[in-house]
């Protein structure tokens, strides 16, 4: 059954009628620009062909009310007054968040139902939970009359909102970068994000006719301390940014940076402004390269990237580490952890005929080292949030 369809027929069994329509949101990969989004960089993500799909209806019973395909416990309910930070906790967070900032924000929400169904697969870095959200938001634009996803200004406005939902009432202290991917990417292009204006520009991503492809390499690696290693990064970047007396890292000449770097107190904070700084740097050199038909570049700056994030940033591990390796030794052109890191996916840029054999390799690679076992994927660039039926 198609997924749109699959949600639909949730909804229809959960709650036993129709819904009043169907939208959906993409999941994300970032081709590069990591862990630069909360210090006001340049991040170049794609939204990805795996869509969460939402059926939805407005109700009056003042509730929310949200069942999943992939969730177990059946129906998920909370009055809308009751949310507030760390309540509801779990995957309805992400929903219970956008009816409390669209209510924030003045708007009445009088009651829904959802059912979801995804094939953005959850845990695997690919923001499972942006997708979540903006499937949400684009279903109260319509339904609330909002008109959020007529335009770029609507759709970053509408973007806003979700990384709320997700700062504060599910507690993660994201970026933008992923709602920002989920609601402004289109197909065929990458956004390059300016975090610090908001601006975004559309990049054209054309792989196939250069006979290449992006496959995504799902390490399936669960690690614990991600929230908190994650929230340690951003603490970070915020006591250097403040040391070096500038609101973010954006602020930081690259061309100078050994004087900044000069100017903190220990080795570790310097690794990381190094990381975030160089990084920013490597977003705008890929966005020329891809302009200019530069794949062999773009691979290079991709291991740039990686080995930035492994070295100074630290947020890699082993398995990361292990697809990247695998792909480059059979042949990749470039791979990178993508995402936050401590586990999540990978992405490597691949001849397109070679794309199998340099999954089936990164997949032997991690069998003999005992791990579980990856899930490699090709992608392209697809649409962002909108309506299906
Ligand atoms: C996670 C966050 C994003 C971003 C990336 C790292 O995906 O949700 O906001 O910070 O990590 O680039």
């Amino acid at each position: 059954m198609a997924i749109v369809d699959a949600a639909a027929s949730l909804f229809a069994s959960a709650f036993g009628d129709g819904p009043d329509g169907v939208w959906s949101a993409p999941g994300r990969v970032n081709l590069i620009g990591e862990h630069t989004d909360y210090n006001g960089g340049l991040a170049l993500p794609i939204a990805l062909p795996q869509r969460t799909y939402a059926a939805v209806r407005l109700r009056d019973h003042g509730r929310l009310r949200a069942v999943s395909t992939s969730a177990r416990g059946g129906i998920v309910e909370v009055a809308l007054d009751d949310i507030e930070p760390g309540r509801p906790q779990g995957w309805a967070a992400y929903l219970a968040g956008v009816c409390w900032v669209l209510r924030q924000e003045g708007y009445a929400v009088p009651g829904l139902d959802i059912a979801i169904a995804s094939d953005v697969p959850v845990g695997a870095g690919l923001s499972s939970s942006a997708a979540l959200e903006c499937a949400l938001v684009a279903a109260l634009s319509d339904l609330l009359g909002l008109d959020v996803l007529a335009d770029d200004a609507g759709r970053a406005r509408a973007a806003g909102w979700c990384q709320r939902a997700e700062n504060e009432i599910a507690g993660a202290p994201t970026g933008g970068m992923d709602q920002a991917a989920s609601m402004r990417a289109t197909a065929d292009h990458a956004i390059l994000l300016d975090c610090r204006s908001g601006a975004v520009e559309q990049v054209p991503v054309d792989l196939s006719s250069h006979g290449l492809t992006l496959l995504v390499v799902d390490t399936r690696a669960e690690h614990a301390l991600v929230d908190g290693q994650y929230a340690a990064r951003r603490a970070a970047c915020e006591d250097a940014a403040s040391l070096l007396g500038v609101e973010t890292l954006r602020e930081v000449d690259p061309t100078d940076l050994d004087a900044a770097l000069d100017r903190l107190p220990d080795d570790v904070s310097r690794a990381r402004v190094r990381h975030v700084v160089t990084e920013i740097e490597r977003v705008r050199t890929c966005v020329e390269a891809l302009r200019r038909g530069d794949f062999d570049e773009v691979g290079r700056l991709f291991v740039a990237s990686h080995t930035s994030l492994r070295d100074d940033y630290e947020v890699s591990c082993r398995e990361l580490d292990l697809v990247v390796d695998t792909a480059l030794h059979f042949g990749a052109l470039g791979a990178r952890m993508t995402g936050g890191g401590f586990g999540g996916s990978a992405i490597a840029l691949v001849p397109a005929d070679q794309a199998e054999s340099i999954g089936g390799r990164i997949e032997a690679a991690f069998g003999a080292e005992g791990l579980t076992a990856p899930q490699p994927f090709a992608v392209t660039a697809g649409p962002p949030a909108g309506r299906d039926r």
